[in-house]
Formats: structure tokens, sequence, C-alpha cells
């Protein structure tokens, strides 16, 4: 039997917010009924394994354990940190296996300030706009 492909799942600062935090924008799930509804739509599919942080650095420490571990990709909001953060830039290009950053939202739509994706530089995929669809979506494109 082979074993099923493993992804870490990273999300940055404020993403623990989700429900409370600009609804109109990213939806009423709060990420743990997020990471429920996504985990439901792959069950069987995939091992995956969350992570949250606030904290720039803790998230920069993570992505340098994946170096060590065998993940088959990585799926990662950075929240804000993806508009400013060179330290998760510098983490992720250390990085052999596939990157996906996604968005809730679609930044395009939104502020000048969002335009600018320090960390997409090192990503394979960017996605953006899906909503509580978006971590479901980036995982699955490593199904296919
Ligand atoms: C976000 C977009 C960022 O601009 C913002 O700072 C976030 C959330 C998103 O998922 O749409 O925290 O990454």
């Amino acid at each position: 039997m082979t074993s099923l492909k493993k992804f870490l799942i990273i999300n940055g600062p404020n993403l623990n917010m989700l429900g409370a935090r600009e609804p109109e924008i990213y939806g009423s799930l709060s990420l743990q009924e997020i990471i429920k509804y996504t985990e439901n739509n792959l069950a069987g599919k995939c091992e995956c394994v969350w992570y949250q942080s606030n904290i720039e650095g803790e998230i920069v420490t993570r992505i340098q354990e994946l170096t060590k571990q065998d993940y088959s990709g990585l799926v990662i909001n950075p929240g804000a940190y993806s508009h400013t953060s060179v330290a998760i830039l510098d983490a992720l290009h250390m990085l052999k296996i596939p990157v996906i950053e996604v968005h809730l939202s679609n930044t395009h739509r939104r502020e000048e300030f969002r335009q600018t994706k320090l960390t997409a530089k090192a990503s394979t995929i960017i996605m953006e706009g899906l909503g509580k669809n978006a971590y479901l979506m980036a995982i699955q494109s490593q199904l296919l």
C-alpha cells in the first residue's frame, strides 16, 4: 500500500480570527470550521497538518523544519506577511517541494499595498479569491 501524500498548511497573522474578522471580505466561517470543511472533503485522500501563528519568526522556523521533513507540498496563507516579509520569502526559497500561496480574498480588488506579494516570488502557484475553498483547491491541485 502506498502512503498518502502529506501537506503542511500554514496560516499567518489574524487568520485565527476568521469568522469574526471582516466577514464581508473573508466570510463567516472560523478557521476551525474551514479546517473541518477542508478535511471532510479530502477524507482518505491525503494527510493534512495545520499550523497557525501570528508571529513572523515562528512561521520562518516552521518552514525551516519542513526542509528536514517528508511533505509533498506546503500551502501557505501568509496573511499580511505576504506583503512585507523577506524573512518568510527567504525561508520558502529553501524548500524543494511545491509551495502554493493562497489568499481567501482576491487581493487585486483591494488596496494598492496588497498588490505587492513578496512571498509569492517563492511560490509555485498562487490562488486567490476562493474563500473557504482556498485550502481545499490548493491541495486538490497537488492530487490530480
Ligand atoms: C489575506 C489577504 C491579506 O492581504 C490580508 O492581510 C490577510 C488575509 C487573504 O487571505 O485574503 O490577512 O491573506
